[in-house]
Order: structure tokens, then C-alpha cells, then sequence
């Protein structure tokens, strides 16, 4: 089993250095091989996705992300970015099933900006489509316009698309993982207004005629926001394409009051697959051994189980988690009153203690 460690930038090689240590304690026959990504590379290789580290990531079984950006890179050309490394990485593997789940841990029902009847025992599944829709369509760019409201005057595009296969592949994904959890699907989407989110919903029922045991409602995206915070607990897998996914998911992420918490997985067809944490690289603390492992260490948790075929040592990591939150140790983000306020190295500590003494699971991530 090969692993491709990218730590990338900011708090990015902190927390990935803590997961590495977890994952070194399970004593499993792994490889594992760090390269340079984001503003990192772009530093030392003048790019930030240099071909080397797509080869390591293409060649591994899956890989494990930290995170990339800084604000010092914002004026570079949009093709040298840190923030190109992993959409390439998305492209190039073809990672278009994006696993984001939201869950509050009971421990920390009260860091949500909700009110904690909203949020206890929120479990839900965003599943977001991550290769296709305004990210990626073309023709994209800037122009003079021959029309519009301002004829002649510059002006900048960029195409939002969806292919039949497309959608019909996020669709099973979402259908299937509903099936492991309470098989419920909601499918966002625009079709008030968008031609392509129109098709996105026909094609979404079509395929839905292929799991009559899961219950599917479409729902508009800007209700979707708003029914987030009213009443999340009524979603169970929301699968939609990926700006609604992007901006959704932030959203859902805040609802648990801690997005230094949850992982995530970006999977292709051959379930190869990246994992990093939700958060970004939060260059405002990076260097200060304050930031939240958890949410990397959880993302190596989902790799073990959806790409590597680890669930026991998956439910082991997870089991050891939940073990440090109920002893009370906390990282800056999620700390409160009564609990104990710990350093990034220390929280990754106790997780490796906790795993040696094999403490066992009350909960798992489910699907
Ligand atoms: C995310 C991020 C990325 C995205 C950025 C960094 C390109 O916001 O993974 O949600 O927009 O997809
Ligand atoms: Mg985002």
C-alpha cells in the first residue's frame, strides 16, 4: 500500500505530521512518500503541482493532503496559485465523488453557532461533484462583449456544464451511500433558473428509478442554505454539483461549530483517492503548533477504510478520537471552559496513546 504524503502549506505540514504518527502506530505495511504541493512547491519547484508530486500522487493507492494557500501568493498569475494544485489533482486523478461529512460530536454539541438541540447528533453527508460544472467548463476567460448589457465593454466569463455520464455517476454514489446510512438523498440544484441544473435534476430522478428504497427530494440551493441552519437533522445525503458543494459544505462544516474536525475524501472511479481535512491552511496561526489535527487524522480514517481496505484499523483511529474528546483535551478552536486546552502535537499524541492502548469504537463516520 502506497501513500502520498502532501503536506502543502500553513498549518498544512503540522497537522499531516500528526496523522503520519498515527498512522505509523497502526503498524500496517505501509509505504509512504512526501512531495512538495501548493505554494510549498511553488517555492521549491516554481510550480505548485510540479510533475513529480503528480506522478507520486498518480502512482499511490490514495493520498493524503494537508492544505495549500497563502495570501502572499494571491497576486501570482492564476496558473501558479497554490490553490491550482488541487484542482489539478482533482482533474488529473479524476476525483469527481467528494465525500464531506458534518457531524457533531456529542463532546462539542455546544461550540456550534446553533442551538444545541439543532445540532445534537447532527450526522449528514454532502456529496459533492468535484470535476465537472463552473469549475472546470470551458470556454472560460475574458473578452469584449458583442452583447449584453454593455456592448463592447470588457467583460469576463465562464461556463457552468454537466454531461448525462456525469451526473448519472455523483448520482449512484450518492444513491448508494444513502443505502449505508438512513436512505435518504437530497439533490440540490438550480432548476428554477439554471438549464443545467434542469438536467441535473431529470437525470437525478432517472436515476433514482434504480433505488426505490431510498427516499430522494430535490430541493432548490437557496432554500438548501436556509433549511441548513433551521433544521439540518433532516438531511441525510445531499449530493449536489460542485459550487453548491463548495459553498454548502462550509456551511455544514460550521454547523458542528468545529470545521477543524471533519475530514474528507475525493474519490475516482477505481476508488483511488485524496484525503484532507475541510479546513483550509489558516496561515494566520500556521507556525504556532495551535491547529486542530483531528480532522486530518480523521481524513487518514477514511482512507484506511475507502481506499486502502483498513476498516478495523479506520474504526480504531475513529474509536481513539472520540476516546481523546471524552478525556476532555482540546485544541484552541473547539476549547471551552472545563476541558483541557492542548497544542497540535499534544492532541496528536494522545490519538497514538489512545490507539496503543486500543480503545474501542462507539461511533464510526458512517458511509
Ligand atoms: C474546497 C476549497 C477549494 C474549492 C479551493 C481551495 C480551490 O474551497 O476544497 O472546498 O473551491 O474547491
Ligand atoms: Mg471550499
Amino acid at each position: 500500500m502506497k501513500i502520498a504524503i502532501l503536506p502543502g502549506d500553513g498549518i498544512g505540514t503540522e497537522i499531516v505530521a500528526e496523522a503520519v504518527k498515527v498512522l505509523k502506530v497502526l503498524d500496517l505495511p505501509f509505504e509512504m512518500e512526501t512531495a512538495p504541493v501548493g505554494g510549498a512547491a511553488y517555492e521549491a519547484a516554481g510550480h505548485p503541482l510540479p510533475e513529480s508530486t503528480l506522478a507520486l500522487a498518480k502512482a499511490a493507492d490514495a493520498v493524503l493532503f494537508g492544505a495549500v494557500g497563502d495570501w502572499k501568493y494571491d497576486t501570482l498569475e492564476r496558473r501558479l496559485r497554490p490553490e491550482q494544485a488541487i484542482l489539478g489533482l482533482r482533474r488529473e486523478l479524476g476525483l469527481f465523488a467528494n465525500f464531506r461529512p458534518a457531524i457533531c460530536y456529542p463532546e462539542l454539541t455546544h461550540a456550534s453557532s446553533l442551538k444545541p438541540e439543532l445540532v445534537a447528533g447532527l450526522d449528514i453527508l454532502i456529496i459533492r461533484e468535484l470535476t465537472g460544472d463552473i469549475y472546470f467548463g470551458q470556454p472560460r476567460g475574458r473578452r469584449t462583449a458583442v452583447d449584453g448589457h454593455f456592448p463592447g465593454a470588457e467583460e469576463a466569463f465562464d461556463t457552468m456544464r454537466y454531461s448525462r455520464p456525469e451526473i448519472e455517476r455523483i448520482a449512484h454514489v450518492a444513491f448508494q451511500a444513502a443505502r449505508k446510512r438512513n436512505r435518504k438523498v437530497t439533490s440540490v440544484d438550480k432548476a428554477n433558473v439554471l438549464e443545467t441544473f434542469q438536467f441535473w435534476k431529470d437525470v437525478v430522478t432517472e436515476v433514482h428509478a434504480q433505488y426505490p428504497d431510498v427516499e430522494l427530494e430535490h430541493m432548490y440551493v437557496d432554500n438548501a442554505a436556509m433549511q441548513l441552519v433551521k433544521a439540518p437533522k433532516k438531511f441525510d445525503v445531499v449530493v449536489t454539483g460542485n459550487m453548491f458543494g463548495d459553498i454548502l459544505s462550509d456551511e455544514a462544516a460550521m454547523l458542528t461549530g468545529s470545521i477543524g474536525m471533519l475530514p474528507s475524501a475525493s474519490l475516482n472511479a477505481a476508488n483511488q483517492g485524496l484525503y484532507e481535512p475541510s479546513h483550509g491552511s489558516a496561515p494566520d496561526i500556521a507556525g504556532k503548533g495551535i491547529a486542530n489535527p483531528l480532522a486530518t487524522i480523521l481524513s487518514a480514517a477514511m482512507m484506511l477504510k475507502f481506499s486502502l481496505n483498513q476498516p478495523e484499523a479506520a474504526a480504531r483511529i475513529e474509536a481513539a478520537v472520540q476516546s481523546v474528546l471524552s478525556q476532555g483535551l482540546r485544541t484552541a478552536d473547539i476549547h471551552s471552559e472545563g476541558t483541557r486546552k492542548v497544542s497540535t502535537r499534544e492532541m496528536g499524541d494522545a490519538v497514538v496513546a489512545a490507539v496503543t492502548a486500543g480503545v474501542t469504537m462507539t461511533k464510526t463516520i458512517k458511509g
